[in-house]
């Protein structure tokens, strides 16, 4: 039930993408290419797919939350892109395939991103109610912005290489990963016009799967193949990045997953429908890609 749903939700993602982002064939058609090819380039879609969700759980419709959730993979998947520069973490493959700036030069992976990130703020400006909009716009923007996504990617690139305390490196993954998972579930919430405890729960749970889910694609990245991840694994040792894994064993660390994964699911059963969310963090915990 729940691969269904997910697998329809998915659908209407890509289709309102599709519908918002710039046509290859309007000037400039590079530009407005290579932010088609980091987007229609794979990509699990979870963060639109929580947001959906979310809404969902507490009585909405996913279709009230639709812009919201292209908003947010668009901001995702912009630092996807930016991540992988040669001045972040420098990978050649992404999506299971080559990277942005691979095929279109470094200068267009910054842009890309840089209009990635812009266009999402003009989806929710646009086709949201302007009282929803407002309050998804701060979510995204908090989520995303120096407190959150980006103020982890710094703390991510400041601790290369140096032996970081478990709860530091706790702190890096809640910005760099949390804190976006944790504005899908809010903003999913604000769109569905939910119960201020309701966007609260929601906001806490995308928290803990957020840090769950960076934890596991740590786990991932000593365990998997290039071939199943889409991407370069082994990436984190070689570059000395402070995980979890690398810093207290994979039994361990994989733990610390299921706690938060717990923590998660112990929300999720307090919604009013949130069995469908439920099912999607035991998915999480297990994927294999
Ligand atoms: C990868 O995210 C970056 C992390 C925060 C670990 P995903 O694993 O969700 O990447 P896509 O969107 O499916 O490519
Ligand atoms: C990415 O973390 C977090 C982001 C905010 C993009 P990683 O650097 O581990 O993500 P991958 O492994 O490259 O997808
Ligand atoms: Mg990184
Ligand atoms: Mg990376
Ligand atoms: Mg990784």
């Amino acid at each position: 039930v729940i691969d269904d749903h997910v697998t329809h939700l998915r659908l209407c993602v890509d289709r309102a993408l599709a519908e918002w982002m710039p046509s290859e064939d309007v000037a400039p058609e590079r530009l407005h290419a290579a932010m088609r090819y980091s987007i229609f380039g794979g990509g699990k879609r979870l963060r639109p797919v929580c947001c959906l969700l979310a809404a969902e759980a507490v009585g909405g419709a996913a279709e009230a939350a639709l812009p919201a959730a292209a908003a947010l993979e668009l901001i995702h998947t912009y630092s996807l892109v930016h991540d992988d520069l040669p001045c972040m973490d420098d990978d050649d493959y992404r999506r299971g395939r080559l990277t942005v700036h691979k095929v279109y030069g470094d200068a267009m992976g910054v842009l890309a991103g840089d209009a990635l990130l812009t266009l999402a703020f003009e989806i929710v400006a646009e086709q949201l109610p302007p009282a929803v909009a407002t309050r998804v716009a701060v979510a995204l923007a908090r989520g995303a912005g120096s407190s959150g996504m980006v103020g982890g990617q710094v703390g991510d690139l400041d601790a290369e290489g140096r032996v970081l305390e478990v709860d530091e490196i706790l702190a890096i993954d809640r910005r760099k990963t949390a804190a976006l998972f944790a504005a899908s579930f809010e903003a999913g919430a604000l769109c569905a016009n939910a119960a201020p405890e309701h966007v609260a729960a929601l906001t806490r749970l995308g928290d803990h799967l957020g840090v769950a889910f960076q934890i596991v694609d740590d786990l991932l990245d000593v365990s998997a193949s290039p071939a199943t991840m889409g991407k370069a694994t082994g990436k984190d040792v070689a570059r000395g990045k402070a995980t979890l894994p690398s810093r207290l064993g994979i039994e361990s660390a994989r733990a610390v997953a299921r706690e938060h994964s717990a923590a998660a699911t112990a929300i999720a059963v307090t919604l009013p429908q949130g069995r469908l969310i439920e099912a999607l963090i035991g998915t999480m915990l297990e994927r294999s890609s």
